[in-house]
Protein backbone atom coordinates (compact mmCIF):
# COMPACT_ATOMS: atom_id res chain seq x y z
CA UNK A 1 0.00 0.00 0.00
CA UNK A 2 1.55 3.35 -0.76
CA UNK A 3 1.85 6.00 0.85
CA UNK A 4 2.00 8.93 -1.55
CA UNK A 5 0.03 11.58 -1.04
CA UNK A 6 -1.04 15.17 -2.53
CA UNK A 7 -2.88 18.28 -1.33
CA UNK A 8 -6.72 17.34 -1.25
CA UNK A 9 -9.92 19.60 -2.13
CA UNK A 10 -13.37 18.83 -1.12
CA UNK A 11 -16.13 19.21 -3.16
CA UNK A 12 -19.85 17.91 -3.37
CA UNK A 13 -19.43 18.00 -7.06
CA UNK A 14 -16.50 18.00 -9.65
CA UNK A 15 -16.89 18.81 -13.29
CA UNK A 16 -14.11 18.30 -15.85
CA UNK A 17 -14.57 20.92 -18.70
CA UNK A 18 -16.52 24.45 -19.11
CA UNK A 19 -17.64 23.66 -22.74
CA UNK A 20 -21.67 23.69 -23.13
CA UNK A 21 -22.04 20.57 -21.12
CA UNK A 22 -19.93 21.29 -18.05
CA UNK A 23 -21.41 24.51 -17.61
CA UNK A 24 -25.24 23.41 -18.14
CA UNK A 25 -24.21 20.58 -15.35
CA UNK A 26 -22.69 23.21 -13.42
CA UNK A 27 -25.70 25.59 -13.40
CA UNK A 28 -27.87 22.92 -11.99
CA UNK A 29 -25.68 22.08 -9.33
CA UNK A 30 -24.62 25.42 -8.19
CA UNK A 31 -28.18 26.76 -8.14
CA UNK A 32 -29.09 23.87 -6.04
CA UNK A 33 -26.53 25.19 -3.28
CA UNK A 34 -23.92 22.70 -4.27
CA UNK A 35 -20.40 23.04 -3.39
CA UNK A 36 -19.12 22.99 -7.15
CA UNK A 37 -15.69 22.79 -8.70
CA UNK A 38 -15.53 23.13 -12.28
CA UNK A 39 -12.14 22.52 -14.21
CA UNK A 40 -10.96 23.28 -17.41
CA UNK A 41 -7.66 23.67 -19.44
CA UNK A 42 -8.78 26.80 -20.46
CA UNK A 43 -11.17 30.01 -19.97
CA UNK A 44 -14.37 28.90 -20.25
CA UNK A 45 -15.45 30.59 -22.52
CA UNK A 46 -13.08 29.37 -25.00
CA UNK A 47 -13.68 25.71 -24.65
CA UNK A 48 -14.50 24.02 -27.82
CA UNK A 49 -18.57 24.80 -27.99
CA UNK A 50 -17.49 28.30 -29.01
CA UNK A 51 -16.84 26.90 -32.47
CA UNK A 52 -20.27 25.22 -33.08
CA UNK A 53 -21.78 27.53 -35.85
CA UNK A 54 -24.92 26.13 -37.05
CA UNK A 55 -27.59 25.82 -34.46
CA UNK A 56 -28.98 23.42 -32.14
CA UNK A 57 -31.69 21.71 -32.48
CA UNK A 58 -35.70 20.92 -31.26
CA UNK A 59 -38.92 21.36 -33.13
CA UNK A 60 -40.04 24.41 -32.29
CA UNK A 61 -42.38 24.65 -35.06
CA UNK A 62 -41.42 28.53 -35.05
CA UNK A 63 -41.61 28.48 -38.84
CA UNK A 64 -43.48 25.86 -39.63
CA UNK A 65 -44.90 22.51 -38.04
CA UNK A 66 -42.61 20.01 -36.47
CA UNK A 67 -42.82 17.54 -33.99
CA UNK A 68 -40.69 16.25 -31.61
CA UNK A 69 -41.67 12.69 -32.69
CA UNK A 70 -40.55 13.80 -36.00
CA UNK A 71 -37.32 14.68 -34.70
CA UNK A 72 -36.78 11.78 -33.02
CA UNK A 73 -37.30 9.30 -36.12
CA UNK A 74 -34.58 11.77 -37.63
CA UNK A 75 -32.37 11.13 -35.28
CA UNK A 76 -33.12 7.29 -35.25
CA UNK A 77 -32.48 7.22 -38.90
CA UNK A 78 -29.74 9.52 -39.02
CA UNK A 79 -27.63 6.62 -36.27
CA UNK A 80 -28.52 4.31 -39.05
CA UNK A 81 -30.26 2.77 -36.34
CA UNK A 82 -27.46 2.20 -33.84
CA UNK A 83 -29.02 4.84 -31.52
CA UNK A 84 -30.79 3.84 -27.77
CA UNK A 85 -34.20 4.95 -28.22
CA UNK A 86 -34.98 5.47 -24.75
CA UNK A 87 -32.43 8.37 -24.67
CA UNK A 88 -32.97 9.53 -28.02
CA UNK A 89 -36.91 9.77 -26.93
CA UNK A 90 -35.76 11.64 -23.56
CA UNK A 91 -33.18 14.04 -25.74
CA UNK A 92 -36.15 15.08 -28.54
CA UNK A 93 -38.68 15.31 -26.32
CA UNK A 94 -36.67 17.73 -24.05
CA UNK A 95 -35.34 20.04 -26.81
CA UNK A 96 -37.59 22.40 -26.55
CA UNK A 97 -37.72 23.11 -23.10
CA UNK A 98 -34.00 23.24 -22.96
CA UNK A 99 -34.15 25.70 -24.97
CA UNK A 100 -36.71 27.89 -23.85
CA UNK A 101 -34.93 27.57 -20.63
CA UNK A 102 -31.17 29.10 -22.52
CA UNK A 103 -33.08 31.77 -24.12
CA UNK A 104 -34.39 32.70 -20.64
CA UNK A 105 -30.69 32.44 -19.55
CA UNK A 106 -30.17 35.48 -22.27
CA UNK A 107 -28.81 33.56 -24.79
CA UNK A 108 -29.17 36.01 -28.15
CA UNK A 109 -30.73 34.27 -30.58
CA UNK A 110 -31.70 35.38 -34.05
CA UNK A 111 -35.09 36.25 -33.97
CA UNK A 112 -38.13 36.04 -37.19
CA UNK A 113 -40.05 38.55 -38.42
CA UNK A 114 -42.84 37.78 -35.27
CA UNK A 115 -40.22 37.83 -32.30
CA UNK A 116 -39.63 34.22 -31.92
CA UNK A 117 -36.34 32.33 -32.40
CA UNK A 118 -34.89 31.82 -35.84
CA UNK A 119 -34.71 28.21 -37.64
CA UNK A 120 -33.02 27.34 -40.10
CA UNK A 121 -32.70 23.96 -42.10
CA UNK A 122 -29.88 21.08 -41.58
CA UNK A 123 -29.14 18.15 -42.71
CA UNK A 124 -30.98 15.26 -41.97
CA UNK A 125 -34.10 17.18 -39.78
CA UNK A 126 -37.23 16.22 -42.05
CA UNK A 127 -40.77 17.00 -41.58
CA UNK A 128 -43.66 14.51 -41.27
CA UNK A 129 -41.38 10.94 -40.50
CA UNK A 130 -38.69 11.94 -43.25
CA UNK A 131 -40.98 13.79 -45.97
CA UNK A 132 -39.17 16.83 -46.45
CA UNK A 133 -36.60 19.38 -45.17
CA UNK A 134 -37.84 21.10 -41.89
CA UNK A 135 -36.33 24.51 -40.08
CA UNK A 136 -35.33 22.99 -36.87
CA UNK A 137 -31.84 24.45 -36.11
CA UNK A 138 -32.28 27.43 -33.31
CA UNK A 139 -29.15 29.97 -34.54
CA UNK A 140 -27.59 32.92 -33.28
CA UNK A 141 -26.11 34.08 -37.02
CA UNK A 142 -23.16 31.10 -37.49
CA UNK A 143 -22.23 31.70 -33.89
CA UNK A 144 -24.69 29.76 -31.93
CA UNK A 145 -22.46 28.05 -30.04
CA UNK A 146 -20.29 31.20 -29.24
CA UNK A 147 -23.64 32.80 -27.76
CA UNK A 148 -24.46 29.57 -26.02
CA UNK A 149 -21.26 29.54 -24.35
CA UNK A 150 -21.48 32.96 -23.04
CA UNK A 151 -25.10 32.54 -21.76
CA UNK A 152 -24.13 29.51 -19.76
CA UNK A 153 -20.87 31.10 -18.18
CA UNK A 154 -22.59 34.28 -16.89
CA UNK A 155 -25.56 32.08 -15.42
CA UNK A 156 -22.72 30.20 -13.53
CA UNK A 157 -20.79 33.42 -12.09
CA UNK A 158 -24.65 34.15 -10.95
CA UNK A 159 -25.07 30.70 -9.34
CA UNK A 160 -21.43 31.09 -7.57
CA UNK A 161 -19.62 28.17 -9.89
CA UNK A 162 -15.86 27.73 -8.68
CA UNK A 163 -13.85 27.98 -11.66
CA UNK A 164 -10.57 26.00 -11.73
CA UNK A 165 -9.07 27.68 -14.65
CA UNK A 166 -6.13 26.45 -16.32
CA UNK A 167 -6.52 22.89 -14.61
CA UNK A 168 -5.49 19.90 -16.23
CA UNK A 169 -7.39 16.55 -14.90
CA UNK A 170 -5.16 13.55 -15.08
CA UNK A 171 -6.52 11.03 -13.69
CA UNK A 172 -9.93 9.00 -11.99
CA UNK A 173 -9.97 8.17 -8.21
CA UNK A 174 -11.83 5.03 -7.94
CA UNK A 175 -11.59 2.48 -4.71
CA UNK A 176 -12.31 -0.82 -4.33
CA UNK A 177 -15.65 -1.02 -4.78
CA UNK A 178 -15.32 0.61 -8.09
CA UNK A 179 -16.75 4.28 -6.83
CA UNK A 180 -15.82 7.43 -8.73
CA UNK A 181 -14.38 9.59 -5.95
CA UNK A 182 -12.77 12.71 -7.74
CA UNK A 183 -10.01 13.14 -9.96
CA UNK A 184 -6.10 13.81 -9.54
CA UNK A 185 -5.26 17.56 -11.57
CA UNK A 186 -2.60 19.74 -12.01
CA UNK A 187 -2.68 23.29 -11.96
CA UNK A 188 -0.65 24.59 -15.85
CA UNK A 189 0.71 27.39 -14.75
CA UNK A 190 2.90 25.76 -11.61
CA UNK A 191 2.60 22.31 -12.31
CA UNK A 192 0.88 21.57 -9.08
CA UNK A 193 -0.71 18.42 -8.42
CA UNK A 194 -4.20 18.14 -6.19
CA UNK A 195 -6.43 15.85 -5.53
CA UNK A 196 -10.65 16.49 -5.75
CA UNK A 197 -12.01 14.75 -3.39
CA UNK A 198 -16.00 14.55 -4.31
CA UNK A 199 -19.00 12.98 -3.95
CA UNK A 200 -19.78 13.10 -7.53
CA UNK A 201 -17.65 13.55 -10.51
CA UNK A 202 -19.02 14.90 -14.16
CA UNK A 203 -17.28 14.40 -17.38
CA UNK A 204 -17.38 17.00 -19.53
CA UNK A 205 -14.42 16.99 -21.29
CA UNK A 206 -15.91 16.86 -24.77
CA UNK A 207 -14.45 15.01 -27.94
CA UNK A 208 -10.64 13.81 -29.29
CA UNK A 209 -10.79 15.12 -33.18
CA UNK A 210 -7.31 15.69 -32.38
CA UNK A 211 -6.13 12.49 -33.38
CA UNK A 212 -7.01 12.97 -36.87
CA UNK A 213 -4.70 14.81 -39.09
CA UNK A 214 -7.08 17.27 -40.31
CA UNK A 215 -9.51 17.97 -38.48
CA UNK A 216 -12.39 20.89 -37.15
CA UNK A 217 -11.92 20.33 -33.14
CA UNK A 218 -9.61 22.64 -30.92
CA UNK A 219 -5.85 21.72 -29.95
CA UNK A 220 -7.50 21.14 -26.13
CA UNK A 221 -9.52 18.37 -27.49
CA UNK A 222 -7.28 15.45 -26.98
CA UNK A 223 -10.14 12.71 -25.19
CA UNK A 224 -8.39 13.26 -21.91
CA UNK A 225 -11.74 11.89 -20.59
CA UNK A 226 -11.92 8.89 -22.53
CA UNK A 227 -8.14 8.31 -21.76
CA UNK A 228 -9.09 9.32 -17.66
CA UNK A 229 -11.59 6.44 -17.97
CA UNK A 230 -9.89 4.02 -19.90
CA UNK A 231 -7.00 3.70 -17.70
CA UNK A 232 -9.28 3.66 -14.86
CA UNK A 233 -10.87 0.17 -16.32
CA UNK A 234 -13.96 1.69 -17.86
CA UNK A 235 -14.76 0.42 -21.56
CA UNK A 236 -15.36 2.91 -24.08
CA UNK A 237 -18.28 2.74 -26.69
CA UNK A 238 -18.78 2.96 -30.60
CA UNK A 239 -15.35 3.94 -30.93
CA UNK A 240 -15.08 3.33 -34.47
CA UNK A 241 -17.81 5.81 -35.53
CA UNK A 242 -16.25 9.23 -36.50
CA UNK A 243 -17.74 11.60 -37.62
CA UNK A 244 -16.31 13.90 -40.74
CA UNK A 245 -18.18 17.15 -41.69
CA UNK A 246 -18.61 17.95 -45.14
CA UNK A 247 -17.34 21.22 -45.57
CA UNK A 248 -14.10 21.96 -43.78
CA UNK A 249 -12.19 24.34 -45.45
CA UNK A 250 -9.82 22.53 -48.48
CA UNK A 251 -6.42 22.68 -46.69
CA UNK A 252 -6.79 24.51 -43.55
CA UNK A 253 -9.94 22.04 -41.55
CA UNK A 254 -11.61 24.83 -40.39
CA UNK A 255 -15.45 24.30 -40.23
CA UNK A 256 -18.07 26.45 -42.45
CA UNK A 257 -21.36 25.22 -41.21
CA UNK A 258 -23.98 23.28 -42.65
CA UNK A 259 -25.73 26.23 -42.13
CA UNK A 260 -24.38 27.42 -45.53
CA UNK A 261 -26.36 24.40 -47.31
CA UNK A 262 -29.21 24.99 -44.97
CA UNK A 263 -29.64 28.87 -46.16
CA UNK A 264 -29.12 27.63 -50.21
CA UNK A 265 -25.70 26.90 -50.79
CA UNK A 266 -25.13 24.06 -53.39
CA UNK A 267 -22.39 21.84 -53.78
CA UNK A 268 -20.97 21.36 -57.05
CA UNK A 269 -17.87 19.20 -58.97
CA UNK A 270 -15.33 20.23 -61.33
CA UNK A 271 -18.44 20.25 -64.60
CA UNK A 272 -20.27 22.62 -62.01
CA UNK A 273 -22.76 19.76 -61.26
CA UNK A 274 -25.23 19.61 -58.20
CA UNK A 275 -23.69 16.28 -57.72
CA UNK A 276 -25.82 15.69 -54.36
CA UNK A 277 -28.90 15.30 -56.69
CA UNK A 278 -27.59 11.73 -58.08
CA UNK A 279 -26.87 10.71 -54.37
CA UNK A 280 -29.79 11.97 -52.40
CA UNK A 281 -32.62 12.63 -54.95
CA UNK A 282 -35.03 13.70 -51.50
CA UNK A 283 -32.76 15.85 -49.41
CA UNK A 284 -29.92 16.54 -51.59
CA UNK A 285 -27.25 19.30 -50.14
CA UNK A 286 -29.06 18.37 -46.87
CA UNK A 287 -29.11 14.81 -46.40
CA UNK A 288 -26.69 13.62 -43.45
CA UNK A 289 -23.48 14.29 -43.13
CA UNK A 290 -21.82 10.53 -43.64
CA UNK A 291 -23.86 10.70 -46.74
CA UNK A 292 -22.75 13.76 -48.27
CA UNK A 293 -18.99 13.46 -46.61
CA UNK A 294 -19.05 9.97 -49.21
CA UNK A 295 -20.15 11.53 -52.05
CA UNK A 296 -17.63 14.43 -51.84
CA UNK A 297 -15.10 11.48 -51.82
CA UNK A 298 -16.57 10.07 -54.17
CA UNK A 299 -16.44 12.76 -56.83
CA UNK A 300 -12.82 13.28 -56.21
CA UNK A 301 -11.86 10.22 -56.33
CA UNK A 302 -13.83 9.75 -59.98
CA UNK A 303 -11.85 12.81 -60.91
CA UNK A 304 -14.12 15.31 -60.86
CA UNK A 305 -12.73 17.58 -58.01
CA UNK A 306 -11.87 21.15 -58.70
CA UNK A 307 -8.40 22.96 -58.73
CA UNK A 308 -5.15 21.86 -59.85
CA UNK A 309 -5.19 18.70 -58.05
CA UNK A 310 -8.58 17.92 -58.25
CA UNK A 311 -8.81 17.27 -54.47
CA UNK A 312 -11.93 19.80 -53.51
CA UNK A 313 -15.35 20.42 -54.20
CA UNK A 314 -17.12 23.81 -54.22
CA UNK A 315 -19.71 25.21 -51.60
CA UNK A 316 -21.18 27.67 -53.44
CA UNK A 317 -23.58 30.68 -52.24
CA UNK A 318 -22.97 33.09 -55.27
CA UNK A 319 -26.93 32.79 -55.75
CA UNK A 320 -27.41 33.90 -52.27
CA UNK A 321 -28.62 37.57 -51.75
CA UNK A 322 -25.21 39.17 -50.28
CA UNK A 323 -27.57 40.16 -47.48
CA UNK A 324 -28.51 37.37 -45.88
CA UNK A 325 -24.69 35.97 -46.11
CA UNK A 326 -23.56 38.98 -44.53
CA UNK A 327 -27.05 38.55 -41.62
CA UNK A 328 -26.74 34.86 -41.66
CA UNK A 329 -23.54 33.97 -42.16
CA UNK A 330 -20.98 36.91 -41.30
CA UNK A 331 -18.53 34.66 -39.58
CA UNK A 332 -18.43 32.25 -42.75
CA UNK A 333 -17.63 34.65 -44.97
CA UNK A 334 -14.78 35.73 -42.52
CA UNK A 335 -13.74 32.65 -42.47
CA UNK A 336 -13.59 31.97 -46.03
CA UNK A 337 -11.68 35.00 -46.86
CA UNK A 338 -9.22 34.42 -44.31
CA UNK A 339 -8.27 30.57 -44.47
CA UNK A 340 -9.28 30.14 -48.46
CA UNK A 341 -8.47 34.02 -49.68
CA UNK A 342 -12.16 34.08 -51.31
CA UNK A 343 -15.10 35.94 -50.48
CA UNK A 344 -18.20 33.77 -51.01
CA UNK A 345 -20.59 36.36 -52.03
CA UNK A 346 -18.51 36.25 -55.02
CA UNK A 347 -16.75 32.90 -55.44
CA UNK A 348 -17.49 29.48 -54.11
CA UNK A 349 -15.88 28.06 -51.37
CA UNK A 350 -13.12 25.33 -51.47
CA UNK A 351 -14.04 22.09 -49.40
CA UNK A 352 -13.28 19.08 -48.45
CA UNK A 353 -14.65 16.50 -45.37
CA UNK A 354 -12.76 17.16 -42.19
CA UNK A 355 -12.91 14.90 -38.88
CA UNK A 356 -15.02 16.87 -36.58
CA UNK A 357 -17.28 14.60 -33.92
CA UNK A 358 -17.01 11.43 -31.90
CA UNK A 359 -20.04 9.58 -31.46
CA UNK A 360 -18.32 7.19 -29.17
CA UNK A 361 -17.20 8.14 -25.73
CA UNK A 362 -17.64 6.94 -22.12
CA UNK A 363 -21.30 4.98 -21.88
CA UNK A 364 -24.00 6.07 -19.92
CA UNK A 365 -27.52 6.07 -19.51
CA UNK A 366 -29.84 8.96 -20.44
CA UNK A 367 -30.05 9.90 -16.85
CA UNK A 368 -25.97 11.19 -17.53
CA UNK A 369 -24.99 7.87 -15.29
CA UNK A 370 -21.37 6.65 -16.73
CA UNK A 371 -22.34 2.79 -16.71
CA UNK A 372 -20.67 -0.67 -16.28
CA UNK A 373 -20.70 -3.50 -19.29
CA UNK A 374 -24.14 -4.79 -17.15
CA UNK A 375 -25.71 -1.57 -17.62
CA UNK A 376 -25.44 -0.71 -13.95
CA UNK A 377 -24.35 2.88 -12.89
CA UNK A 378 -20.80 3.42 -11.96
CA UNK A 379 -21.43 5.14 -7.98
CA UNK A 380 -20.59 8.87 -8.14
CA UNK A 381 -19.57 9.55 -11.61
CA UNK A 382 -21.78 11.01 -14.65
CA UNK A 383 -20.80 12.26 -18.25
CA UNK A 384 -22.53 14.54 -20.86
CA UNK A 385 -21.35 16.06 -24.03
CA UNK A 386 -19.30 14.77 -26.82
CA UNK A 387 -17.20 12.45 -23.95
CA UNK A 388 -20.65 10.36 -23.34
CA UNK A 389 -22.07 8.21 -25.40
CA UNK A 390 -25.77 8.00 -24.82
CA UNK A 391 -26.21 6.57 -27.39
CA UNK A 392 -28.24 9.37 -29.65
CA UNK A 393 -25.60 9.55 -31.92
CA UNK A 394 -25.63 5.82 -32.97
CA UNK A 395 -23.56 5.56 -36.69
CA UNK A 396 -23.80 9.02 -37.40
CA UNK A 397 -24.63 12.20 -35.63
CA UNK A 398 -27.44 14.69 -37.51
CA UNK A 399 -25.93 18.60 -36.97
CA UNK A 400 -26.98 20.30 -34.41
CA UNK A 401 -27.90 17.37 -32.01
CA UNK A 402 -24.75 18.04 -30.27
CA UNK A 403 -25.62 21.54 -28.66
CA UNK A 404 -28.78 19.74 -27.92
CA UNK A 405 -26.68 16.78 -26.73
CA UNK A 406 -24.83 18.73 -24.62
CA UNK A 407 -27.99 21.05 -23.00
CA UNK A 408 -30.39 17.88 -22.52
CA UNK A 409 -27.71 15.56 -21.36
CA UNK A 410 -26.05 18.42 -19.24
CA UNK A 411 -28.89 19.31 -17.29
CA UNK A 412 -29.58 15.52 -16.78
CA UNK A 413 -26.38 14.41 -15.20
CA UNK A 414 -26.94 17.55 -13.00
CA UNK A 415 -30.20 16.10 -12.01
CA UNK A 416 -28.85 12.98 -11.35
CA UNK A 417 -26.50 13.92 -9.17
CA UNK A 418 -28.73 15.53 -6.98
CA UNK A 419 -31.28 13.08 -6.85
CA UNK A 420 -28.09 10.76 -6.29
CA UNK A 421 -26.88 12.98 -2.85
CA UNK A 422 -30.97 13.09 -1.50
CA UNK A 423 -31.01 9.66 -1.60
CA UNK A 424 -27.83 8.85 0.14
CA UNK A 425 -26.68 6.81 -3.41
CA UNK A 426 -23.11 8.49 -3.31
CA UNK A 427 -21.68 10.42 -0.19
CA UNK A 428 -18.01 11.26 0.65
CA UNK A 429 -16.48 8.59 1.32
CA UNK A 430 -12.98 7.96 1.89
CA UNK A 431 -9.57 8.25 -0.21
CA UNK A 432 -8.22 4.82 -0.74
CA UNK A 433 -4.02 4.63 0.17
CA UNK A 434 -2.88 4.50 -3.26
CA UNK A 435 -5.42 7.60 -5.24
CA UNK A 436 -2.89 9.01 -6.48
CA UNK A 437 0.07 6.51 -7.02
CA UNK A 438 -0.88 5.90 -11.04
CA UNK A 439 -1.01 9.49 -11.54
CA UNK A 440 2.39 10.53 -9.85
CA UNK A 441 4.26 7.90 -11.65
CA UNK A 442 3.57 9.52 -14.91
CA UNK A 443 4.60 12.27 -14.24
CA UNK A 444 7.71 10.95 -12.64
CA UNK A 445 8.49 8.82 -15.75
CA UNK A 446 7.75 11.96 -17.80
CA UNK A 447 10.14 14.41 -14.99
CA UNK A 448 12.73 11.53 -15.94
CA UNK A 449 12.63 10.25 -19.70
CA UNK A 450 15.53 10.40 -21.48
CA UNK A 451 16.05 9.09 -24.77
CA UNK A 452 12.54 8.77 -25.62
CA UNK A 453 10.61 9.97 -28.96
CA UNK A 454 10.12 13.72 -28.86
CA UNK A 455 5.86 13.86 -28.17
CA UNK A 456 5.34 16.02 -31.27
CA UNK A 457 6.47 13.28 -33.72
CA UNK A 458 4.77 11.11 -31.57
CA UNK A 459 1.61 12.70 -32.45
CA UNK A 460 1.93 13.40 -35.63
CA UNK A 461 2.73 9.68 -36.75
CA UNK A 462 -0.58 8.53 -34.47
CA UNK A 463 -2.64 11.62 -36.66
CA UNK A 464 -1.16 10.60 -39.95
CA UNK A 465 -1.95 6.97 -39.00
CA UNK A 466 -5.65 7.55 -38.18
CA UNK A 467 -6.02 10.20 -41.07
CA UNK A 468 -4.51 7.42 -43.82
CA UNK A 469 -5.87 4.15 -42.24
CA UNK A 470 -9.49 5.17 -40.34
CA UNK A 471 -10.76 7.67 -42.68
CA UNK A 472 -14.37 8.52 -44.37
CA UNK A 473 -13.85 5.14 -46.64
CA UNK A 474 -12.01 2.35 -44.62
CA UNK A 475 -10.14 -1.06 -46.09
CA UNK A 476 -10.19 -4.00 -44.34
CA UNK A 477 -5.87 -4.23 -45.34
CA UNK A 478 -5.33 -0.48 -44.30
CA UNK A 479 -7.32 -1.15 -40.69
CA UNK A 480 -5.53 -4.36 -40.19
CA UNK A 481 -1.95 -2.44 -40.68
CA UNK A 482 -3.69 0.19 -38.94
CA UNK A 483 -3.86 -1.23 -35.99
CA UNK A 484 -0.46 -2.95 -36.21
CA UNK A 485 0.73 0.97 -36.71
CA UNK A 486 -1.00 2.14 -33.87
CA UNK A 487 0.22 -0.68 -31.86
CA UNK A 488 3.46 0.73 -32.46
CA UNK A 489 3.17 4.51 -31.95
CA UNK A 490 1.60 3.21 -28.07
CA UNK A 491 5.29 2.04 -27.30
CA UNK A 492 6.49 5.15 -28.58
CA UNK A 493 4.46 6.94 -26.46
CA UNK A 494 5.29 5.27 -22.93
CA UNK A 495 8.74 6.52 -23.28
CA UNK A 496 8.21 10.34 -24.74
CA UNK A 497 10.85 12.50 -23.62
CA UNK A 498 10.29 16.24 -23.09
CA UNK A 499 13.11 17.78 -25.28
CA UNK A 500 12.64 20.97 -24.07
CA UNK A 501 13.04 21.60 -20.11
CA UNK A 502 13.20 25.07 -20.44
CA UNK A 503 10.66 27.77 -19.78
CA UNK A 504 7.79 26.18 -21.95
CA UNK A 505 8.37 22.58 -19.23
CA UNK A 506 4.72 23.01 -18.28
CA UNK A 507 3.57 23.62 -21.53
CA UNK A 508 5.38 21.05 -23.09
CA UNK A 509 4.43 18.53 -20.12
CA UNK A 510 0.89 19.21 -20.57
CA UNK A 511 1.38 18.14 -24.51
CA UNK A 512 2.44 14.85 -23.32
CA UNK A 513 0.26 14.01 -20.74
CA UNK A 514 -2.72 14.57 -23.70
CA UNK A 515 -0.72 12.14 -25.68
CA UNK A 516 -1.26 9.63 -22.92
CA UNK A 517 -4.79 10.24 -23.75
CA UNK A 518 -4.92 10.80 -28.01
CA UNK A 519 -3.73 6.92 -27.98
CA UNK A 520 -5.96 5.84 -25.89
CA UNK A 521 -8.41 6.58 -28.24
CA UNK A 522 -6.80 6.57 -31.38
CA UNK A 523 -5.87 2.45 -30.53
CA UNK A 524 -9.64 2.06 -29.08
CA UNK A 525 -10.76 3.75 -32.66
CA UNK A 526 -8.72 1.49 -34.62
CA UNK A 527 -9.24 -1.66 -32.82
CA UNK A 528 -13.15 -1.03 -33.12
CA UNK A 529 -13.02 -0.34 -36.95
CA UNK A 530 -10.93 -3.16 -37.85
CA UNK A 531 -13.58 -5.60 -36.02
CA UNK A 532 -16.83 -4.00 -36.82
CA UNK A 533 -17.47 -6.01 -40.18
CA UNK A 534 -20.27 -4.45 -42.01
CA UNK A 535 -20.71 -1.06 -43.06
CA UNK A 536 -23.12 1.46 -40.77
CA UNK A 537 -23.31 5.29 -40.85
CA UNK A 538 -20.14 6.50 -40.85
CA UNK A 539 -18.42 3.29 -40.20
CA UNK A 540 -17.93 2.21 -43.89
CA UNK A 541 -15.88 -0.34 -45.56
CA UNK A 542 -15.04 -1.88 -48.96
CA UNK A 543 -15.60 -5.41 -47.89
CA UNK A 544 -19.12 -4.64 -46.91
CA UNK A 545 -20.21 -2.64 -49.55
CA UNK A 546 -23.60 -1.69 -50.69
CA UNK A 547 -25.48 -3.92 -52.82
CA UNK A 548 -29.19 -4.23 -54.51
CA UNK A 549 -30.02 -6.52 -51.86
CA UNK A 550 -28.72 -4.38 -49.16
CA UNK A 551 -28.15 -0.70 -50.31
CA UNK A 552 -26.93 0.20 -46.82
CA UNK A 553 -24.02 -2.65 -46.24
CA UNK A 554 -25.77 -2.99 -42.52
CA UNK A 555 -25.27 -6.21 -41.51
CA UNK A 556 -27.86 -5.72 -38.71
CA UNK A 557 -28.03 -9.63 -37.87
CA UNK A 558 -24.88 -9.91 -37.10
CA UNK A 559 -23.67 -6.14 -36.53
CA UNK A 560 -26.55 -3.88 -34.59
CA UNK A 561 -25.15 -4.14 -31.49
CA UNK A 562 -22.78 -1.46 -30.14
CA UNK A 563 -19.29 -2.03 -29.27
CA UNK A 564 -17.21 -1.63 -25.99
CA UNK A 565 -13.50 -1.49 -26.03
CA UNK A 566 -11.64 -2.31 -22.38
CA UNK A 567 -7.92 -1.18 -22.37
CA UNK A 568 -7.10 -4.39 -20.58
CA UNK A 569 -5.47 -6.29 -23.23
CA UNK A 570 -7.38 -3.83 -25.98
CA UNK A 571 -10.40 -6.53 -25.62
CA UNK A 572 -13.91 -5.71 -27.27
CA UNK A 573 -16.78 -6.59 -25.88
CA UNK A 574 -20.57 -5.99 -27.15
CA UNK A 575 -24.05 -4.51 -26.08
CA UNK A 576 -27.59 -4.82 -27.51
CA UNK A 577 -29.04 -1.51 -28.91
CA UNK A 578 -31.70 -0.63 -26.90
CA UNK A 579 -34.76 -0.31 -29.15
CA UNK A 580 -37.31 0.27 -27.19
CA UNK A 581 -38.37 4.48 -26.51
CA UNK A 582 -39.48 5.83 -23.22
CA UNK A 583 -43.21 6.35 -24.15
CA UNK A 584 -43.59 5.55 -27.84
CA UNK A 585 -43.42 2.73 -30.38
CA UNK A 586 -40.12 1.19 -31.57
CA UNK A 587 -38.86 2.62 -34.79
CA UNK A 588 -37.94 -0.26 -37.11
CA UNK A 589 -34.78 -0.73 -38.55
CA UNK A 590 -34.98 -0.21 -42.23
CA UNK A 591 -32.72 0.98 -45.14
CA UNK A 592 -31.57 4.69 -44.76
CA UNK A 593 -32.05 7.00 -47.92
CA UNK A 594 -32.28 10.33 -48.45
O1 LIG B 1 -22.22 22.71 -39.37
C1 LIG B 1 -22.31 23.11 -38.22
O2 LIG B 1 -22.71 24.22 -37.93
C2 LIG B 1 -21.99 22.17 -37.16
C3 LIG B 1 -22.95 21.84 -36.33
C4 LIG B 1 -22.83 20.60 -35.57
O3 LIG B 1 -21.82 19.90 -35.66
O4 LIG B 1 -23.80 20.23 -34.90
Amino acid sequence: MSKLSVPVRKFDAVIVGAGGSGLRAAIQLSEAGLKTAVLSKVFPTRSHTVAAQGGVSASLGNSEEDHWHWHMYDTVKGSDWLGDQDAIEYMCRKAPEVVVELEHFGMPFDRTDEGKIYQRPFGGHMSNFGEKPVRRACAAADRTGHAMLHALYQRNVRANTQFFVEWMALDLIRDQSGQVLGVIALEMETGEVVAFHSKATVFATGGAGRIYYSSTNAFINTGDGLGMAARAGIALEDMEFWQFHPTGVAGAGVLITEGVRGEGGILRNSTNERFMERYAPNAKDLASRDVVSRAMVTEINEGRGCGPNKDFVLLDITHLDPATIMKRLPGIREISIQFAGIDPIKAPIPVVPTCHYQMGGVPTNYKGQVVGDDAAPIRGFYAAGEVACASVHGANRLGTNSLLDLLVFGKASGDTVIDDLRSGEIGLKELPADYADRTLARLHRLNTQTGGASVNECRLELQRTMQKHCGVFRFKDMLVEGVAKIVEVEKAVAQTEIKDKSQVWNTARVEALELDNLIEVAKATMVSAEARKESRGAHVRDDAPDTPANPNGRDDLNWHKHTLWHRDGSRLSYKPVIMKPLSVETIALKTRSY
